[in-house]
């Protein structure tokens, strides 16, 4: 009999402050809290963020634990989001993983963030609709604000990056596009929720031409500005006349860039089990356009509740887990790594 483990988890890599317990694999409690500072901006602001992260993290720790029924003093192990991220956010996470595992005198386990979205596929609860897994080897399509992957997911612990964007990330390429239009930030579930009364194929962008599995959204960036001045100039009211079918066709026009370079990974590895995570699966377009894709190729398409897509540390919970099961703990030499590299050790 193995003994119970009750292990908690820390993400502080970007806007978020979390904390999750999970207990013998199973979620007990998870806490989000979203730093609404950042909207007056227009993007997230790095100093704003640490200094935020830093007065909600005690909060969100003590929500978590007393939300899962669980006294510090009966915690297994303290796992924490390394990287990537930003670097003043990171350390705050970090540096309070690292003084409470110290304390309890309990183990301390490095999370690589974009693991976490991949395994965020593994969380269990009570809910039977979240039982379902994917199998390995799988092809997971990790969508945020901050990245753009398609990654090979062999195991647990062996993951290979096929594919993975060279300058904007697919959240990123949302949220300019809603910028340009004047809509606030995030503006991706903006253009989302237009796109719904919009014609996908009102208007046409140019699409990128990029080698193999790898990605770019900032040719398309600039194309959809130029699209904009040049009818604003012409009619100052032309987005507000025409925003459900901008907002339509600029969604379509990066769904089917993500799509498209996914179809060729899936062939060429012979895979049929697909997998979504981070904050643009919760995309309807995008979702929907895998469901008919499924129903086309024979493809099973797991997409996790939407909680577990954007940042949560549910997911950097159930790696710390699966970590713990394998004894892989860390040590209090550790930092930050602002550029962690999924499948590296540095
Ligand atoms: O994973 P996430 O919460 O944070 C990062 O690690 O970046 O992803 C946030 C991103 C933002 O760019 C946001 O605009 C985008 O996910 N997003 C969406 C939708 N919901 C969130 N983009 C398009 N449609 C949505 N419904
Ligand atoms: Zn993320």
């Amino acid at each position: 009999m193995t003994k119970t483990s009750i292990i908690i988890g820390i993400e502080s890599s970007c806007d978020d402050t979390a904390a999750a317990v999970i207990k013998d694999g199973k979620l007990l409690a998870n806490i989000v809290s979203t730093q609404n500072i950042h909207k007056a901006y227009g993007g997230v602001v790095p100093e704003l963020a640490s200094r935020a992260h830093q007065q909600n993290i005690i909060p969100v720790i003590d929500q978590a634990l007393k939300q899962a029924g669980v006294t510090r003093e009966e915690l297994s192990a303290v796992a924490f989001t390394r990287g990537p991220g930003l670097m003043g956010s990171l350390l705050v996470g970090t540096s309070f993983a690292k003084g409470f595992a110290l304390g309890l005198n309990i183990p301390l386990i490095e999370v690589n963030h974009m693991q976490g979205h991949i395994l965020a596929h593994f969380i269990k609860t009570n809910d039977e609709e979240e039982e379902k897994s994917p199998s390995f080897p799988f092809i997971c399509l990790t969508v945020s604000g901050g990245h753009t992957q398609i990654v090979l997911v062999k195991d647990i612990f062996d993951m290979e990056i096929i594919g993975e964007t060279i300058d904007d990330a697919a959240g990123e390429a949302f949220d300019k596009a809603a910028k340009i239009m004047g809509l606030p930030y995030p503006g991706g579930p903006l253009i989302d929720k237009y796109a719904k009364e919009g014609n996908p194929r009102a208007f046409t962008f140019s699409k990128p031409k990029v080698s193999d599995l790898n990605y770019s959204f900032s040719g398309l960036k600039t194309g959809f500005m130029n699209f904009i001045n040049n009818e604003t100039a012409k009619n100052p009211d032309f987005v507000e006349l025409h925003k459900a079918d901008i907002c339509a066709s600029i969604q379509y026009t990066i769904i089917d860039i993500l799509v498209n370079k996914l179809k060729i990974a899936a062939e060429q590895n012979s895979i049929t089990q697909i997998a979504l995570a981070g904050g643009v699966s919760a995309n309807s377009g995008l979702r929907a356009t895998l469901k008919e894709l499924a129903a086309q190729l024979g493809w099973q398409v797991f997409i996790p509740k939407f909680e577990y897509c954007t940042d949560n540390a549910a997911m950097i919970a159930v790696t710390g887990y699966y970590k713990f099961l394998k004894q892989d703990f860390t040590t209090q030499g550790i930092a930050p790594l602002p550029r962690y590299v999924l499948g590296s050790n540095e």
